[in-house]
C-alpha cells in the first residue's frame, strides 16, 4: 500500500530540494478532493471541495510550512519567526518542534481563535500577542527576522509558496486536467500565488533541477476568483485597509504580503477578486456543514460564499468544473456552528436516559 511521503517527497522534482536535503515534515498534504453535490445541483456545475483542513495542523499552511521548515533548517537557523492570525502560527509551532528549532509567533491580540492558540501553546512556540493587527505583525516579524539572528516562515519567504503550489498539483492529478474555475479565499494573498504558479508550472514543459526536463501535466489553465472579506478586502478597494475587520479572523488583514502577485493571478487567469460579506461567509459556511458534510472555519468558506454570490447573479455559467480550496478545519473555530442564522444560541436538547423519552424526543412515539 502507497503510504503518502509528505508534499515534499511526492513532488521532490519540482521543488527546491535535492537528495540530500534533510527533510521536515509531518506527512501533509495529499489531502482530499471531495465532490460537494449540493452546491454542484445549485450551479449545475461539477463542484469538489479542496479539504485542507485535513493537513496535520488542519490547514493549508502545512504545505508550505514543511518547505520553509526544510530551507530553515539548510541555512542553519537556530530559531524561526512569524506573524500570523493563527493557522500559520499553529504550523510553524508544530514544523518547528520537529526540527528542533525555537519558534517566535507574534498574534493580534484577542483576534485568534482559540483553536490555533493552544495549537501553537501546545507545540512550545514562544507566543506573543501583539497591541496591533497581522498588518502590524508581519511588520515586526520582518524587521527581526531582518535584525536579529531569526528566519523568517511568513509568505513573503518565497519557500513557502513553492510548498504551497503542490495544492494545485494534486488537483490536477486527481481531476486529470485543470479545473475552469479556481475559487478561494483570500487574505495575505499567498495562496492565491502559490496555487496560479502551480498550475502554471503544470500546464508547461517544466525544466526540473533534479530530474530534466518533464512534460506539461495540464493542458490548460483555470480561472482564478479569489474572496476577501468584505471588510478586510484591500486588494478589491485598491488600497490598503488600516483597520480590517471581519468574523473570519483568519483573513482578517488589510495589507496582503502577496499584493502584486494576487493582482497578477487574476488578470493573467481572466478572473476576478472580489468581496463577501461576513454574512454571506456564514451562510456558506452553514452550506457546507449542513450540505455538503465539511466542517471548515469561517475564513475558509469564502470562496464557497463567492461561488453561491456569483450564482445568484447568473453569472457562473452551468456545466463548468469547479475547484473551491477550503482552506481549514472547523473545529479550528467552532463557536459559529453553535450560532443559528439569526445569531441566537443553538440550544443542544436535553433529555433523560431513557428510551422512550429518546424516541419522543427524536419524533419517534
Ligand atoms: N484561510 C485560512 C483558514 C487562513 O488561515 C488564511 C491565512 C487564508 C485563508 C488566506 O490565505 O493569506 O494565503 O491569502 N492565514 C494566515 C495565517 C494569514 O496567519 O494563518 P492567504
Amino acid at each position: 500500500a502507497h503510504q503518502w511521503r509528505g508534499v515534499i517527497r511526492e513532488y521532490a522534482d519540482r521543488l527546491p530540494v535535492t537528495e540530500q536535503t534533510r527533510v521536515i515534515t509531518l506527512g501533509e498534504g495529499g489531502t482530499p478532493l471531495v465532490p460537494a453535490p449540493a452546491l454542484s445541483e445549485l450551479t449545475g456545475c461539477e463542484v469538489y471541495l479542496k479539504v485542507e483542513g485535513m493537513n496535520p495542523t488542519g490547514s493549508f499552511k502545512d504545505r508550505g510550512m514543511t518547505m520553509a521548515m526544510t530551507a530553515a533548517v539548510a541555512s542553519g537557523a537556530k530559531a524561526v519567526v512569524c506573524a500570523s492570525t493563527g493557522n500559520t502560527s499553529a504550523s510553524a509551532a508544530a514544523y518547528a518542534t520537529q526540527a528542533g528549532l525555537t519558534c517566535a509567533v507574534l498574534v493580534p491580540d484577542g483576534k485568534i481563535a482559540m483553536g490555533k492558540l493552544s495549537q501553537a501553546i501546545a507545540h512550545g512556540a514562544e507566543l506573543l500577542q501583539v497591541d496591533g493587527n497581522f498588518d502590524n505583525c508581519l511588520e515586526v516579524a520582518r524587521k527581526l527576522s531582518e535584525n536579529y539572528p531569526v528566519f523568517l516562515v511568513n509568505s513573503v519567504n518565497p519557500a513557502r509558496i513553492e510548498g504551497q503550489k503542490t495544492g494545485a498539483f494534486e488537483v490536477v492529478d486527481a481531476l486529470g486536467d485543470a479545473p475552469d474555475y479556481h475559487l478561494l479565499p483570500v487574505g495575505n494573498a499567498g495562496n492565491i500565488t502559490a496555487y496560479w504558479k502551480g498550475y502554471k508550472e503544470y500546464a508547461a514543459p517544466y525544466a526540473s533541477p533534479t530530474a530534466g526536463e518533464l512534460p506539461a501535466v495540464a493542458t490548460r489553465l483555470p480561472v482564478m476568483w479569489g474572496f476577501q472579506a468584505a471588510g478586510s478586502a484591500p486588494l478589491v478597494a485598491g488600497h490598503p485597509i488600516t483597520e480590517p475587520d471581519t468574523i473570519a479572523t483568519a483573513i482578517r488583514i488589510g495589507n496582503p504580503a502577496s499584493w502584486e502577485q494576487a493582482i497578477a493571478a487574476r488578470d493573467e487567469s481572466g478572473g476576478l477578486i472580489d468581496a463577501v460579506t461576513d454574512e454571506e461567509i456564514l451562510e456558506a459556511h452553514r452550506w457546507l456543514s449542513a450540505r455538503e458534510g465539511v466542517f471548515v472555519e469561517p475564513a475558509s468558506a469564502a470562496g464557497v460564499a463567492g461561488l453561491i454570490k456569483y450564482h445568484a447573479r447568473g453569472e457562473v455559467p452551468a456545466g463548468k468544473r469547479i475547484v473551491i480550496t477550503v482552506t481549514g478545519h472547523g473545529l479550528k473555530d467552532p463557536q459559529w456552528a453553535l450560532r443559528n442564522a439569526d445569531g441566537s444560541d443553538v440550544a443542544p436538547t436535553k433529555v433523560e436516559f431513557d428510551v422512550v423519552a429518546v424516541a419522543a424526543a427524536l419524533g419517534l412515539a
